[in-house]
């Protein structure tokens, strides 16, 4: 097998040709954020949390979709790249619902982690906020689209991994939303609720309605199952 090597954070790594630089970096033991990367998926590119600085290169690179190369220098917490991953947290966040205290996802939420680690607190920027009606029309599954971060991981979950195309990106620009065909409620679409969207979601925008107002999620105990709905067993949390 073929293999390249290169500089993470000081640390000379060898990895197979082809290996993403997330990858390499997290093989290696460095901590990389990210939320649209689904390693189930294929590659989005989309929400650029996980920029890392290659020395050499002229802009920050998103190393979910780079692929590491001989001699590559890479840092994975260099000033430039803590200082974008707060932009992108603070750009985020002013247009979130502000609700963490009460929200289903508290605690096993990736961007409440990140705004954690990165010390976002309060966003600077202001402007005009989501108001999309809350979905609660499936007996399963909730849909709350002013936490969408637009991640896309649960339209390519449904796409790729379901095979069903339920869901997909719709509008544009600001309005972009994760819509079903016709932008009908959950119940009213062809969604079968096997809940995969949900198991992918990094906030609070699909959440389980049996979980609801119950329990916070440090007080659960997640526990693998396998979907009996067809043959292909597929299994998730
Ligand atoms: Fe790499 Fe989103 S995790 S761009």
């Amino acid at each position: 097998m073929s293999t390249v090597s290169l500089t993470i954070n000081g640390l000379e790594v060898t990895v197979p040709k082809g290996t993403k630089l997330l990858d390499a970096a997290l093989g290696a033991g460095f901590f990389i954020p990210t939320l649209c990367h689904d390693e189930n998926s294929p590659n989005y590119g989309g929400c650029r949390i996980c920029v890392v600085e290659v020395k050499g290169a002229r802009a920050l690179v998103a190393s979910c979709c780079a692929e590491a190369a001989n001699g590559m220098v890479v840092e994975t917490e260099s000033p430039a790249v803590v200082e974008a991953r707060k932009t992108i947290l603070e750009l985020m966040l002013a247009n979130h619902p502000a609700d963490c205290l009460t929200c289903d996802k508290a605690g096993n939420c990736r961007l409440q982690d990140y705004a954690f680690r990165y010390d976002v607190k309060q966003p600077n920027f202001g402007g005009e906020r989501k108001d999309h009606e809350f979905d609660d029309s499936n007996p399963y599954i909730n849909r709350d689209m002013n936490k969408c971060i637009l991640c896309a991981r649960c339209v390519r979950t449904c796409k790729a991994v379901t095979d069903r195309a339920v869901i997909d990106l719709a509008y544009r620009g600001f309005k972009t939303k994760v819509a079903t065909a016709l932008d009908a409620k959950l119940a009213e679409s062809l969604c079968v609720s096997c809940g995969r969207c949900v198991s992918v979601c990094p906030v609070g925008a699909l959440t389980y309605r049996s979980f609801s107002g119950k329990a916070r999620m440090w007080e659960v105990e997640k526990e693998q199952v396998t979907c009996t709905w067809c043959d292909a067993g597929c299994q998730f949390d």
